[in-house]
């Protein structure tokens, strides 16, 4: 298993903001990596730039080796299929029924028209999800754990190699958080596919993730295995985690 995902010194501003000045990383194919950091510090711009909804003024994206920058559209296209993402809303569709949501990038993304194929994927990834009884409701009818699980079971859908997650625990309890954890650790292990995690849960980030990378003034200053980064010396870093640890004791 090599790297699948690289991203190399890339840059982007906002004007006179700054917020990713020469990042670099590389995701190995078929882990869990998580881009830490304090809130602001750019890692929703970075997994923008990842998923193309952001430009890089500089840098470059690679996917299995290939530029994702330099690619004509359709290439990029192409290569943009095989990620799925899960936004920190989990972006669901209020007017449609959450059957349809799931089946949503199938029809609409893939042109799939077989009806009986589309009701069986999305019956197959209901039930992996745990909700199998829901595909007749609406997003609103549910509680925010159950719209993640929705949202993730939709990105399943068309069966990525690539899974991006944005702040996927952010706003819910402690015990709802952990059940996306571990549907993440799920989809990870059963389907190998390579999690890319963009977070502040440190302390989730640690248990779940193979790699870390910490994002801080527009570069990844550190980045190694939770094991080898628990121990950093990074002065920002240590701290962060000293901070994120002490919460628990309040
Ligand atoms: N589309 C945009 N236009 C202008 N500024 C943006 C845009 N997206 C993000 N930013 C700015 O980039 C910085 C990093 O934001 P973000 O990546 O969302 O942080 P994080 O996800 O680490 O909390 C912030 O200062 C934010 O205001
Ligand atoms: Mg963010």
């Amino acid at each position: 298993m090599g790297e699948i995902v690289r991203v190399e010194n890339l840059f982007k501003s906002f004007g006179d903001n700054h917020v990713l000045q020469g990042a670099s990383i590389a995701f190995e194919e078929g882990r869990i990596t998580s881009i830490i950091g304090q809130s602001g510090t750019g890692k929703s711009v970075l997994i923008k730039n990842i998923i193309g909804v952001l430009e890089p003024d500089d840098g470059d994206i690679l996917f299995h080796g290939k530029s994702m920058v330099h690619a004509s559209a359709e290439e990029r296209a192409e290569m943009r299929r095989r990620f799925g993402y899960l936004f920190q809303d989990s972006a669901l569709f209020d007017s449609m029924t959450v059957a349809e949501n799931i089946a949503f990038p199938l029809t609409e993304g893939r042109g799939e028209k077989d009806r009986v194929r589309i009701r069986d994927v999305v019956q197959e990834k209901l039930d992996w999800i745990g909700l199998p009884d829901v595909g007749d409701q609406y997003p609103a009818e549910l509680s925010g754990g159950m719209r993640k699980r929705v949202g993730l079971a939709r990105t399943l859908a068309v069966q990525p190699e690539v899974l991006l997650f944005d702040e996927p625990t952010t706003g819910l309890d402690p015990v709802l958080a952990e059940t996306i954890n571990e549907l993440i650790t799920k989809v990870n292990q059963e389907f190998g596919i390579t999690c890319i995690l963009i977070t502040h849960d440190i302390q989730a980030t640690f248990r779940i993730s193979d790699y870390i990378g910490f994002l801080y003034d527009g570069k990844i200053q550190a980045q190694g295995r939770p094991d080898e980064l628990s121990g950093t010396k990074h002065p920002v870093l240590r701290q962060f985690i000293a901070n994120s640890f002490a919460e628990l004791e309040v």
